[in-house]
């Protein structure tokens, strides 16, 4: 592998141009945008001083260098003049407003107290300016859904009354969007503002992009990934959503705009795949051609307006509805164009495979249970800029219904509900869904892996196999019970065996391991840049929603390529996503990290970013599989979905991360799918992942899930069903080598309910991954072995001190460079979880009155800030700070220079109640 040299210049160039390709322009009336030059802009909403690069929890936590809001990026801009006395005002309210943060974990609100914008304030402004940028700001996350509330999906009355407000004072008024995903849009309507342009979370860049957008610097290009609905009701998901126990999928494969074009298009105010250019374009079908094995779509783009611009069209089939019933429209194919100048066209060539279109019939009613067929009648191939305008291209007929493929019944619910579906007039009713046939313990037993016989330590290291100088098999034969198990386990959050502040370790976790030769891989959240919780900077991209309505599979690949690099040379195996989620509903709070409401959009957008990252021996751990589609009680819901809406719907975009993507890695869910949580789940992660699918790279659990056996409520280490599934890594373990997770492996062993051979099997899955990727080499190098990759990073790595409180007494801080804007950060491995005293001794210099400052930060959250005299004398600063995880972080920031410091010592005080 090549020496790569991480070039943040081209990061930031390909961020920037990604936030604003994933800019959809809904409304564009009088040719409110671009912003012309020169024009004076009044900019309303306090979200131009606080933009969101993402939304909250771990899909967000990234440190940057810098974050570039919206108002930022207008200050930088020389095209436009800005409302200065507006930017006072709201600077003025914000001293007495600042941002609420919330208090702990997924506990920011969704929105911020606006500034109220009264009719005079609007007058005033419009007075001496030529337009309005009015920004509305919304943020969800992990452990918080959206809700159809005020403040959340709705606008709050405040909101309101500023559109009322500013588009009453205004001609020209443009709503720009900050938010994660969908909101409720019926005050288009009610205000008119003149343009409305959704611009997602945009990462660090975002608000780069966006003005580029907004400055028609460039030209927006984006699409909706997800139908806007007129109200939230519409949403046929939205039935059960947030329940706690269970829900149920009543809605089917009709999903999105699969639902809305079948049966309720009059409830579509904007349709998926919809989005505006500032200027037009007509698309001409040349041909449609129905190949062997493939149907091709050849179109010509012209661009036919005044402004170069680039146009994404999407292919759309109808099948015939035939015994199962079919969405009216499903998306088959999509490309990008490349910037045509006005009046230049761009010929596209659209392929993709016929068996695409085939439906998975999973009750048998077309005399083929279990099996993806194509029913006889004609096939209707549509093509345009977004699912209304696509014309149809061209048809083919199937004269009798043929089979795809057979597979397997799996993951089959087991109770009774009534689901959706199209009858053979169109019209959409309802029928009982197909429930389980198969014996499950049956299946399990008889594919129980033969175990390898056990040879005792034969000196064989994993290098040896990596050389080939020996068999996977031989390594393995050695590794004893407790061996297997612990290498079960991961290791974290935070620990001291990989980079600093990352989600966790895997493969060499204990000395035994290690022993044998087994590095330890390192995993970092994700999916939108590297979360290290100890402070490190990474870059921050666009989110999921923004990356899937740019289209451009290309420009994705770009950027991730440069994530694989950033990965790389960060030491990190894999990154912890893409998310892929479909969006069932528009609230899950997590749906800024997913993609799309479709799983072409989703799979594809997966794929090209596996196939970026992997190239460099990193890759993403995509997520969460499957249906993990509520935050709200996320570890006790149960999903109830039938096979075929698992197939179609939620399983399709894995099936193409793993099949075009190559994906090596996989993250389950915290929930549950038909009775079975997936970490323990067998016909999801063998019969279809590894069976059909061909998967042979690792799973891993969610961070501390639940497990369950079918019919037994799931709990944390119940490894025994997760082991026979093959889910290879129970995420996360404070010290594997304890076990203390206390999972229940070696008992499961004992008792007979996993056997030698699973464990065994799932060891080779941990091997494989961790002999494909960097780490191996790596470590490889520190031996002063061969090795061709090993000095593939050139950006330093984090390298940390860790002390460990249970043998020392004392950290001797007195060489730490305290000059002006120096920092140190070191790790603290502690004993008992709890309460602790943490003791600074420190002294200042420069006299009675100087003040000389240090910021504490535990675990990168700032604890305080203590500003000592210079008095020249010692002094000791007590502070009480909470050790809940093993391994932890201290940073010390010195604002001034003049501080010295001595010893830092801590003392267990009590332990942490736990509520
Ligand atoms: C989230 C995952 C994340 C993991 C590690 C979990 O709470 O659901 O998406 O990757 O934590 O931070």
């Amino acid at each position: 592998m090549e020496k790569v040299k991480l070039d943040l210049e081209k990061y930031a160039a390909i961020s920037r141009q990604a936030a604003a390709e994933g800019c959809v322009l809904l409304r564009n009336e009088k040719q409110a945008l671009p912003i012309k030059k020169g024009e004076k802009v009044s900019v309303f909403g306090r979200i131009q001083f606080d933009y969101y690069k993402s939304g909250t929890g771990s899909g967000g936590l990234v440190n940057t260098e810098y974050v570039v809001g919206i108002l930022d990026a207008l200050k930088l801009s020389d095209e436009l003049v800005l409302n200065q006395e507006l930017i006072d005002t709201y600077e003025e309210w914000l001293e007495d407003n600042p941002f609420d943060h919330g208090e702990g974990w997924a506990q920011e609100p969704w929105t911020q107290k606006e500034m109220p914008v009264s009719a005079e304030l609007a007058q005033k402004s419009a007075a001496d300016s030529d337009l309005a940028v009015v920004i509305l700001g919304r943020t969800a996350g992990e452990d918080k859904d959206n809700s159809a509330t005020k403040g959340s999906y709705l606008l709050t009355d405040t909101e309101e009354e500023m559109l009322a407000s500013v588009s009453e004072a205004f001609d020209r008024v443009a709503v720009v969007l900050n938010v994660g995903n969908i909101i409720d849009m019926k005050w288009v309507d009610k205000y008119q503002p003149e343009a409305v342009l959704y611009a997602w979370h945009g990462g660090m860049e975002g608000g780069n992009g966006t003005v580029d957008v907004l400055t028609g610097k460039v030209n927006p290009s984006g699409k909706l990934s997800d139908t806007i609905a007129v109200d939230i009701s519409d949403y046929p998901s939205m039935d059960d959503f947030g329940n706690k126990d269970t829900l149920i999928y009543k809605e089917d494969i009709y999903v999105g705009y699969r639902y809305f074009e079948t049966a309720a298009k009059d409830r579509v105010i904007y349709p998926f795949g919809y989005g505006l250019s500032y200027t037009e374009f007509e698309i001409d079908i040349l041909s449609f051609e129905e190949g062997e094995d493939s149907l091709t779509v050849e179109l010509e783009v012209k661009n036919t307006g005044d402004l170069a611009g680039k146009e994404v069209v999407q292919v759309y089939a109808a099948k015939p509805l035939g015994k199962l019933g079919k969405a009216a429209r499903t998306l088959e194919a999509f490309a990008k164009t490349n910037l045509l100048e006005p009046g230049q066209s761009q010929k596209l060539s659209l392929s993709f495979r016929k068996e695409q279109l085939a439906s998975y019939d999973d009750s048998g009613i077309t005399g083929h249970k279990s099996s993806y067929v194509m029913e006889a009648g004609e096939y209707k191939i549509y093509a345009g800029s977004d699912v209304r305008k696509a014309e149809l291209a061209g048809s083919f007929e199937i004269d009798s219904l043929e089979v795809i493929k057979e597979l397997k019944e799996a993951c089959a619910p087991v109770e009774s509900f009534r689901r959706l579906k199209v009858d053979s007039d169109g019209r959409m009713t309802e029928e009982e869904v197909p429930e389980r046939t198969i014996d499950l313990d049956q299946r399990i037993a008889a594919k129980r892996p033969e175990a390898i016989p056990s040879t005792g330590d034969q000196g064989i290291k994993l290098k040896d196999v990596y050389q080939e100088k020996a068999s996977l098999e031989d390594f393995i034969a050695q590794l004893s019970d407790q061996d297997l198990a612990c290498l079960m386990r991961g290791e974290g959050m935070n620990s001291p065996r990989v980079t600093p502040g990352t989600a966790g370790a895997f493969g060499g976790v204990s000395e035994n391991l290690t022993d044998f030769g087994i590095p330890a891989a390192c995993c970092a959240d994700g999916p939108s840049g590297i979360r290290m919780d100890c402070g490190t900077t990474a870059f921050s991209l666009p989110n999921g929603t923004s990356l899937a309505c740019t289209f451009n599979l290309d420009l994705v690949a770009k950027l991730f390529d440069l994530m694989g690099q950033e990965l790389l040379a960060n030491q990190i195996e894999t990154i912890l996503g893409p998310g892929m989620n479909i969006h069932r509903t528009p609230l899950n709070g997590r749906n800024f990290e997913y993609f799309s409401e479709d799983p072409l959009l989703t799979g594809k957008m997966a794929a090209v970013q596996l196939r970026a990252m992997n190239k460099y021996k990193v890759t993403g751990t995509i997520k969460h599989y499957v249906a993990n589609n509520q935050e709200a009680h996320r570890h006790d819901v149960n999903s109830v979905v039938s096979e075929r809406a698992l197939r179609e719907i939620y399983l399709k975009g894995f099936e193409i991360a793993v099949k075009e993507g190559e994906a090596a890695s996989i993250m389950s869910t915290y929930g549950g799918l038909n009775g079975i949580w997936t970490a323990g789940n067998y016909d999801l992660l063998t019969t279809i992942l590894r069976e059909e699918w061909g998967f042979d790279g690792i799973v891993m659990t969610d961070w501390w899930a639940r497990i369950n056996e079918e019919g037994e409520k799931a709990r944390k280490g119940n490894t025994i069903p997760m082991v026979r599934a093959q889910n290879d890594l129970y995420m996360v373990c404070e010290n594997p080598e304890e076990n203390s997770c206390e999972d229940n492996t070696l008992k499961g062993l004992a008792e007979g309910k996993i056997t030698r051979g699973e464990l065994q099997r799932n060891a080779a899955n941990i091997l494989k991954f961790i002999m494909d990727s960097a780490v191996m080499e790596r470590d490889l190098s520190g031996t002063g072995e061969e090795s061709d990759a090993a000095e593939s990073a050139e950006e330093p790595v984090n390298v940390m001190e860790y002390y460990d409180l249970t043998e020392l007494d004392a950290i001797d801080l007195s060489e730490v460079d305290t000059s002006k804007g120096e920092s140190v950060v070191f790790g603290i491995i502690r004993g008992e979880r709890g309460i602790y005293k943490l003791k600074l001794e420190l002294k200042a210099s420069g006299g009675e009155v100087a003040q000389v400052p240090v910021s504490l930060f535990v675990n990168n959250k700032l604890d305080s800030t203590i500003t000592i005299n210079g008095t020249g004398e010692w002094q000791t600063v007590e502070k009480e700070i909470s050790l809940w995880s093993k391994n932890n972080y201290i940073k010390l920031y010195f604002a001034q220079s003049g501080m010295e410091l001595g010893r830092m010592t801590f003392e267990f005080e009590k332990e942490i109640e736990s509520n």
